[in-house]
Parts: structure tokens; C-alpha cells; sequence
């Protein structure tokens, strides 16, 4: 059976954006037809300035989230990385793999480098490393597919690079995983910046639905989003991307192809009040699943614990292997 890991870092809260470009996948097909896990991916939180507090707090959150959303634990694995040891005995290993040119070459490392350098901040060693960690993430499980944004397809690359490595120095020891983009995802943008993604890390929060916002909230967010100067609703990216990405919102929430439905306005009001109501009854069986399993730490616990369990189970003879296949002397 296909065995299929992604990530989730807790680093905000989660997102329409999130939501609608990968975590419904994970849960409408990834669950049914492979062997999946998913991870709340807490240390990768603390390669940037962090407050423990809320790192704790959404690790919890996006946990609850993803079983809100119909990860169904008794299909897929879904736990917190940090639970489980094999992911950071892994990474010291693909430390000895990787070389430093390698890691600095990832766009994701120079861009935010280059941005805490500009805020006067210190680069923390593990921006750096920190495509090793989610290589050991996805090498420990024996992955075969990694659903991830574009923005992450540099990072699988590399871990499929190391894995060639490591295999060919001593062994082979690890599969060679592959990225994959859901076919029917949404790419939604930020509402007020429609050519930047609608990410959880970013500062401001206008152009952002959150998955817990209220619905008042989201409708008030839909409304201001940005449009496109021009006249008439009509779908194209390039020239008019506030109105697309409003079109492939709707589309992602009701169905319908978004070029179809451009046919069926006359106003960038009336797009944006169907937009606001789409969203905020795409939203509400969520939020109502997430209130109650909130208020069951209980349980949530429980899975958490059933699933680290699991994967340790999966990654700990992968780890070892890799651990006697370098010329670590095992314990007796
Ligand atoms: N780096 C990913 C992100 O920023 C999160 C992640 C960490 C991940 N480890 C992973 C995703 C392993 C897929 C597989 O979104």
C-alpha cells in the first residue's frame, strides 16, 4: 500500500488556504486510498523567534483541526512530531548526509535569512538544517508520496537527493519519495494580495480566513477583499486575480468550474456575498466538530498518544537500519 506523510507546522492558525489546498485532499482521498500520516509538525516551529505558549497552543489546535476537518484516526495516523524520537535521531544522520551548500541553496532558507537578518535578528542553525528534519520526517516512514504546496517541492527534492545518497554509500536503506499536488486543490490567495498565497505565517491577518473565525468575521473579510479594477466579473488570473481568486474560491466550495461561474455575476458585490456564504457553510460543520472536540482534550489526547504510538512503530526499525548501516555499534 502507498504510504503518504505530510506536515502541518503550528506556527499560526490554520487556514482556508490550508484547508482548501491540502487538508481536505488528506481527508476526502488521502486516508482512503493509502497508508497516511499525518504530523503536527511542532519542532519546525521553533526555527524562528517563538512564544512556548502558543506553540503548545496550536500545536493542540491544529491537531483538534485536522480531526475536526474528518482525519479519521482509525484510518490514518495523525500525531506530533516531537512524540516521536526517531524523527531528530534521523536528522543527525542526514546531517552527516547533506552538505551546507546544499541547504543554502533552499529559497526558503534565503528568504527568511535574508528577512531576519534585515530585522537585526540572528539566523538560528536550524533555518538552516531544517529541510534535513523534514527529510528524516518523510524518510523514516518509508514514504512513498508527499502531498505539498509548491512552495515545499525544493525541500522534497533535496530529501529525494539525500536518500539516493544515503542509499548508494551504505546500502540501500531508505524509498526515495516523490512530491505530489492534489488535482483538485485550491490555490487561494491572501484577499488582500491576491499574487501571494494565503499562508498562516503571515503578519497581517485581513486577507486571511482563518477556519475559526466567526462568520461575521469571514464575511467581513470576503467583502473587503481586494478586486481588480476593470468592469465585469471574468476569470483570469493574470489580469484580474482578486476576482479568480474569489471565482476559485466559490468553485472549490460549491463545485462548478470558476470560468463558468464568472458568467453568473454582474458585480463584484454580489460575487463577493455568495464568496462570504460559501465560505462561512463550507466553515460551520468544522467549527461546530472542532467546539466539541475542544471541549474533550480527553480524546484528543488519546489520539495523539494511538498515533505517536504507531509511527514510532513504523520509524523506529527504519531509524535503526540507518543507524547500523553508518557503522554505529549497536547496543547490545
Ligand atoms: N515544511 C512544511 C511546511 O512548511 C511542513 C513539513 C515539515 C512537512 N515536515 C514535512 C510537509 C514533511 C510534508 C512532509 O509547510
Amino acid at each position: 500500500m502507498t504510504r503518504i506523510f505530510s506536515g502541518v507546522k503550528p506556527t499560526g492558525h490554520l487556514t482556508l488556504g490550508n484547508y482548501l489546498g491540502a487538508v481536505r485532499t488528506w481527508v476526502e482521498e488521502d486516508q482512503y486510498r493509502a497508508d497516511a500520516l499525518f504530523s503536527v509538525v511542532d519542532l519546525h516551529a521553533l526555527t524562528v523567534e517563538h512564544d512556548p505558549a502558543r506553540v503548545r497552543r496550536l500545536s493542540r489546535q491544529a491537531a483538534t483541526l485536522l480531526l475536526a476537518a474528518g482525519l479519521d484516526p482509525g484510518r490514518c495516523t495523525l500525531f506530533v512530531q516531537s512524540h516521536v524520537d526517531e524523527h531528530t535521531r534521523l536528522s543527525y544522520l542526514l546531517e552527516c548526509t547533506a552538505t551546507d551548500g546544499e541547504l543554502r541553496r533552499m529559497i526558503q532558507y534565503k528568504e527568511k535569512g535574508a528577512s531576519a537578518r534585515a530585522a537585526g535578528g540572528a539566523v538560528r542553525v536550524s533555518l538552516l538544517t531544517y529541510p534535513v528534519l523534514m527529510a528524516a520526517d518523510i524518510l523514516a516512514y518509508g514514504t512513498d508520496e508527499v502531498p505539498v504546496g509548491d512552495d515545499q517541492a525544493q525541500h522534497v527534492e533535496l530529501t529525494r537527493d539525500l536518500a539516493v545518497r544515503f542509499n548508494q554509500r551504505y546500502g540501500h536503506t531508505f524509498t526515495v519519495p516523490r512530491a505530489t499536488h492534489p488535482r483538485v486543490a485550491a490555490r487561494v490567495m491572501d484577499l488582500q494580495d491576491p499574487t501571494g498565497k494565503m499562508g498562516k505565517s503571515h503578519a497581517n491577518g485581513a486577507g486571511i480566513v482563518y477556519l475559526l473565525d466567526e462568520p461575521d468575521v469571514v464575511r467581513r473579510k470576503v467583502m473587503r477583499a481586494v478586486t481588480d479594477s476593470g468592469w465585469g466579473v471574468e476569470y483570469d488570473r493574470a489580469a484580474r486575480p482578486g476576482v479568480a481568486n474569489l471565482l476559485d474560491v466559490l468553485a472549490a466550495c460549491g463545485g462548478g468550474r470558476p470560468e463558468a461561474l464568472a458568467g453568473a455575476y454582474a458585480s463584484y458585490g454580489a460575487l463577493k456575498e455568495d464568496v462570504a456564504e460559501a465560505v462561512v457553510e463550507l466553515l460551520r460543520p468544522l467549527r461546530e466538530r472542532h467546539a466539541a472536540l475542544a471541549a474533550d482534550p480527553g480524546y484528543v489526547d488519546a489520539v495523539l498518544r494511538e498515533g505517536a504510538e504507531r509511527a514510532r512503530g513504523i520509524a523506529r526499525p527504519v531509524v535503526d537500519r540507518a543507524y547500523g548501516a553508518v557503522g554505529l555499534l549497536p547496543p547490545g
